[in-house]
């Protein structure tokens, strides 16, 4: 008979993109053959891993404040006789790895996003001696076929079909800190598909830096490796994230009038409307360009909604740079968007450039852009009621018998159903708010 295994238990926090919490999901996969349970708070685990993220100096502040407050539970546990093991992960582990393990000596082991994989030993080694413990190659093929098979406990699934990015935007690290583009193999990415769906999940996300610049062997492009998910039985949705505007192809665009399964909401970030500032961030597109593909996606979807990213601040950008900002996001209209104050990150091009832009003009310009983009958030929601919008039941909701999940724009939606998890059901929407919806359900199952 095997030994068995002491209860253990790990917490997981996660910081950063859908790529970290794709990969949370799966370092909680790595460990759980050991015998780790999930914990809900950090106080209880005998493990703790931060997934961290590089892109702006805050996240990475976030990392060290952090590892100060693990500090105090480590301490504490061990003067009850148990330990705590802290885990680096992610982004900031891969960039700064070394200097994590110099300035806090409570960080038993450093593990970057493409090692993780290798967790159970490190762990193993790390309880034996500090050093020898930072992992932080670059292998993303060893790293997903040494992965084992996924346990999904929803009915919505991100899947990672490509990792790391050539873009090189001046203003970014993730080129650095996740490495070269790389897409898995349509058989490998299909078996997990498959493996999903099987397991009850109806709605797959599929996720990479640049996700629409995949390339399986044979000259299979992103627009076809949709086209064969959507075929997998009981995958009703497909979306995915994150879009580079160079890499949306024609045959891509057209799917989204063609393909159902393929939900009506894009993310697609512009960064700028001014085409001096795209130049220097290096973007490999105009201002003109993302128009233009605006327009071809309205055409071939007229619903469709669009989400994006801005960055206000990028050096040299002057108030009319800005206001072509402003300007792009009046003229497209977006459902959603994440706006950003321009970081300096180490080792970027931009971080040297000349005309940094001083902080409170950074945060005049962020009040600016926000205001009409939260102002173009509520209107889009607003213009959702009195609909009849099919929802994926995502789960039960806060009240007794209300259900939540997802318009086919990836809205929020709260109602009250008797409707099961994994149904979709048409919900007549009564009411919105910036960030959700509020529905009464015609409780019709549609699929
Ligand atoms: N791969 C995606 C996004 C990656 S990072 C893409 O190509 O669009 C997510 C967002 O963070 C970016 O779209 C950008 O808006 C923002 N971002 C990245 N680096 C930044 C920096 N140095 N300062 C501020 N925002 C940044
Ligand atoms: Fe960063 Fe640009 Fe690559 Fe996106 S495309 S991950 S913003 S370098
Ligand atoms: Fe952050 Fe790394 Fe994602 S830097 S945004 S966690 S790829």
């Amino acid at each position: 008979m095997s030994e068995r295994a002491v209860p253990k238990h790990v917490f997981i926090e996660t910081y950063g993109c859908q790529m970290n919490v794709y990969d949370s999901e799966r370092m909680r996969d790595v460990l759980a053959p050991l015998g780790y349970a999930v914990a809900g708070k950090p106080d209880d685990a005998d493990l703790v891993i931060l997934n961290t993220c590089h892109i702006r100096e805050k996240a990475t502040e976030k990392v060290y404040s952090e590892i100060g407050r693990l500090r105090a539970h480590k301490e504490r546990r061990a003067s009850e006789g148990k330990g705590m093991t802290i885990a680096i992960a992610g982004c900031v582990a891969q960039a700064e790895g070394e200097e994590i393990m110099r300035r806090a000596p409570e960080v038993d082991l450093v593990v970057g996003p493409q090692a993780y994989h290798k967790l159970p030993e490190l762990i193993a080694l790390a309880a034996r001696k500090r050093g020898e413990r930072l992992a932080a190659d670059f292998s993303a093929q060893e790293k997903f076929d040494a992965l084992p098979a996924r346990a999904p406990d929803g009915v919505t699934a991100f899947l990672s079909i490509q990792e790391g990015c050539d873009k090189f935007c001046t203003f970014c690290v993730v080129p650095y800190t996740r490495g070269a583009e790389f897409s898995r193999p349509v058989a490998d990415v299909l078996v997990e598909a498959r493996a999903l769906a099987e397991r009850g999940v109806r709605e797959i996300t599929l996720l990479g830096q640049n996700v629409n610049a995949y390339h399986g062997a044979g000259g299979v492009g992103f627009a076809d490796l949709l086209e064969q998910l959507a075929r997998i039985e009981g995958i009703a949705r497909l979306r995915y994230m994150t879009s580079h505007p160079a890499e949306m192809t024609g045959d891509l665009i057209a799917l989204h009038g063609e393909e159902p399964k393929l939900m009506p909401f894009l993310h697609l970030p512009v960064q700028s409307g001014s085409d001096r500032i795209l130049k220097a961030m290096n973007r490999k597109h105009d201002a003109a360009h993302y128009r233009d593909i605006v327009t071809r996606l309205r055409i071939a979807r007229p619903d469709i909604a669009l989400s994006t990213d801005f960055i206000v601040g990028f050096p040299g950008e002057s108030e009319k740079d800005f206001e072509a900002s402003e300007q792009l996001a009046r003229d497209v209209g977006f459902a959603s968007a994440f706006s950003f104050k321009y970081s300096p990150r180490p080792g970027t091009p931009a971080a040297l450039m000349h005309g940094q832009v001083d902080e409170a003009m950074k945060r005049e310009r962020l009040a600016r852009l926000q205001s009409v983009l939260s102002e173009q958030q509520s209107r889009f929601n607003e213009g959702q009621v009195g609909r009849t919008l099919p929802v994926l039941v995502a789960g039960k909701g806060r009240a007794p018998g209300q259900k939540h999940g997802r318009s086919p724009y990836l809205q929020a939606v709260h109602f009250e159903s008797g409707a099961r998890e994994g149904e979709i059901v048409q919900v007549r929407i009564i009411g919105a708010s910036q960030n959700s919806l509020a529905g009464s359900a015609a409780a019709l199952e549609v699929a």
